[in-house]
């Protein structure tokens, strides 16, 4: 997809240059954007980072918010399949690994336990959403500040982890499955994802890197009828509403 930064002054910002030089993705005035064959726009409003495509000219843009999950992360956060799949109990804090950050929702409830998260993401665009949707978290309070101090992002492809020399007990993966029919029914951040990335066909490979990474599981979340990962054995299902957590034990 080609996506740029609009600016809306008549020059571009500090905040808008930075983003400039760390993503290379060219900057465009706001008022130009619509002569320009572009899919996308990434830009600063009211201090946050969003990201509008062209092809969802009606839906509010895309950003990420940390504050809408607090909810889920305090009320009986024990008790979701997440939670339980990755093996997080009673005295039990593995170190994770979620090898398809995203926008980090997954990873914000793993770490909102108590648990350390590292979250890679290899697409520039979505890793600048989540590390803004972090940085903001990060500087909301002194909750914010705890939570966000235990997820560490990377922009960087899973699949290319043979240099890692970290083991972690956890690896997680939530690769972006093929768009349902029902794609009207997926919730905003997910038809954002569904639109802007393209489906994943690399099980095995994914699970072979895991394979070396984990010392103790690697839990994938599927759509609930969506089939596994690879043809290889699962070893414990938990079931949410919508999606399902299978769990390789090593
Ligand atoms: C379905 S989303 C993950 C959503 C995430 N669990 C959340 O809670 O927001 C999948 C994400 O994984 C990223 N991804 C896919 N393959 C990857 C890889 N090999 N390395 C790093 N990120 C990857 C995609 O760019 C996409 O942002």
């Amino acid at each position: 997809m080609n996506i740029c930064i609009a600016y809306k002054c008549q020059v571009p910002d500090a905040d808008e240059g930075q983003l400039h030089a760390r993503t290379g993705l060219p900057l465009v005035s706001l008022l130009e954007i619509s002569k320009i064959q572009s899919d996308g726009y990434l830009y600063f409003s009211d201090g946050i980072l969003k990201l509008q495509l062209l092809s969802l000219p009606g839906m509010t843009p895309l950003f990420v918010s940390f504050e809408g999950l607090e909810r889920r992360a305090k009320d009986s956060l024990f008790q979701q399949s997440l939670i339980k799949a990755v093996g997080i109990g009673k005295g039990k804090r593995p170190s994770i690994l979620d090898g398809t950050g995203g926008l980090g929702s997954d990873g914000f409830l793993m770490a909102s336990t108590g648990c350390k998260v590292s979250l890679f993401e290899r697409d520039k665009v979505i890793y600048e959403l989540l590390k803004d949707g972090l940085r903001r978290y990060a500087a909301k309070d002194s909750n914010g500040k705890e939570v966000s101090k235990r997820i560490q992002i990377e922009n960087r492809d899973f699949l290319e982890s043979k240099t890692l020399t970290n083991r972690y007990e956890v690896v997680y993966l939530d690769p972006m499955f093929p768009m349902s029919k029902k794609r009207s029914r997926s919730k905003r951040p997910m038809l954002y994802l569904q639109e802007f990335l393209q489906a994943e066909n690399n099980g095995d490979q994914m699970l072979s890197v895991a394979k070396r990474i984990a010392t103790k599981r690697i839990v994938v979340k599927r759509g609930i009828r969506s089939p596994t990962l690879t043809n290889h054995d699962v070893d414990m299902v938990y079931r949410g509403n919508s999606n399902r957590f299978d769990v390789y034990l090593i």
